[in-house]
């Protein structure tokens, strides 16, 4: 099937699913133990109902959306995906160009697979950060002050890694750091000829922001002990706060109290995100998590949404239950793995298609007009 017969964000993850070797699509796809959040997450924006109001002119439809004062074409950006070219080569430098040609933002994982300097050129003036917290205070200071030099303006700390996610899938592929060439891995890549070759030229993927930390790192705790920390709580977000002049976003907030705290120490924003499912199979699913966080937080600081947008209704849904903006993370990165830049841009084209259908099919001309008094009666809402 071609690029253009994929009709939805789930047709091109089939199509991914069939170009990459499965411990590389897992990687992506897959969520913290029985993926109980990660199912939820879909199916709970699929339970929001919004109810269409007809004869309204909606001829000329307005996506744009303002935030931290810049104004972005549509209402959501690329979420920070860490070590995305195991997915599909150069992956997130392909990523980061088409949010700067869509205008639309980019977050630049702290564990990219590209540098944040390099992320940081390929996408223009809409780059973010996103900081992983370091159980070494230098390792934390070293990126900060990276992004700063490469004139980040925003900066996404996340909150929800107090440990790695347990992942079943990655466990039963064996995946490993250093990453080991078992016989089954072998068996994947020559069914997958292409993903292989192209690995090979683009060379190993690897956490490029800390590749010469890492290179004496022999087990997967050293890894871990570099890239996050049990021990970041609310004093370190205030040293945070002091020490960054840009904007400041908290990622991973899930309940009202944390939020309220967000604001008390001076942040611009939090990002309603339960890691797309990848950090625990218990919590949930950020739809319903939303509408308690945007009522306390009643407009002090600005909400971002992400975890389990598939659909460009689902835009509409966030908005409705209080949501400023969104992030999509496997939707865009499906559609690398789909068909490399050309199936990137596909999934930018279906998300922007879909988006302006549902907004013209609800009768609200301009996204930014969308609200609370578009939602049926539901679950969340009783
Ligand atoms: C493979 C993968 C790697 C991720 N790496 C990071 C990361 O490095 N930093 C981070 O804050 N979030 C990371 N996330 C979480 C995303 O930023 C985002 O919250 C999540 O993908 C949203 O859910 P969605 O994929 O359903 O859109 C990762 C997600 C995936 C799927």
């Amino acid at each position: 099937m071609g690029l253009d017969r994929a009709a939805s964000i789930e047709d091109l993850r089939q199509r991914a699913r069939r170009r990459i070797p499965r411990f590389a699509f897992d990687l992506v796809d897959g969520g913290a133990e029985s993926e109980r959040n990660l199912r939820r997450n879909s199916e709970a924006f699929e339970e929001v109902q919004l109810t269409p109001r007809y004869m309204v002119d909606v001829s000329q439809i307005d996506t744009r959306a303002e935030l931290f004062g810049q104004t972005y074409a549509a209402p959501f950006g690329m979420a920070p995906i860490g070590m995305l070219n195991a997915f599909w080569p150069d992956a997130d430098l392909t990523l980061a160009r088409l949010c700067a040609r869509e205008n639309i933002p980019f977050v630049a994982s702290s564990a990219a697979s590209t540098t944040l300097e390099k992320l940081a050129e390929a996408a223009g003036g809409n780059g973010w950060f996103q900081l992983y917290v370091s159980g070494d205070a230098d390792v934390t200071e070293g990126l900060i002050a990276r992004a700063e030099a490469a004139d980040y303006e925003v900066m996404m700390v996340t909150a929800d890694v107090p440990a790695a996610g347990k992942r079943d899938r990655d466990i039963r592929n064996q995946l490993s750091v250093p990453f080991r060439i078992t016989p089954e891995v072998l068996v994947q890549l020559a069914l997958h000829p292409r993903w292989s070759l192209e690995t090979l030229r683009h060379g190993k993927p690897n956490i490029a922001n800390y590749a010469d930390l890492l290179q004496s790192a022999t087990s997967y705790a050293d890894v871990q002990k570099t890239l996050i920390t049990p021990s970041f709580t609310w004093d370190g977000l205030r040293h945070l706060r002091d020490r960054w002049r840009g904007k400041l976003l908290v990622k991973g907030i899930l309940h009202a109290e944390d939020a309220l705290h967000c604001a008390e120490i001076g942040c611009d924003g939090i990002v309603v995100s339960n890691h797309g499912g990848r950090q625990v199979a218990f919590g949930p699913p950020t739809v319903e998590a939303l509408p308690a966080i945007a009522e306390a937080l009643d407009g002090r600081i600005r909400i971002i949404l992400d975890s389990g947008i598939r659909r460009g209704a689902d835009l509409l849904r966030a908005r409705a239950l209080g949501a400023d903006f969104a992030l999509a993370g496997r939707a865009l990165a499906y559609g690398v793995g789909a068909g490399g830049a050309a199936g990137a841009d596909r999934s930018m084209e279906i998300l922007k298609l879909e988006l302006v259908r549902a907004l013209g099919q609800l009768g609200v001309p301009c996204y930014k007009d969308v609200g609370s008094s578009h939602l049926e009666l539901s679950p969340h809402r009783n």
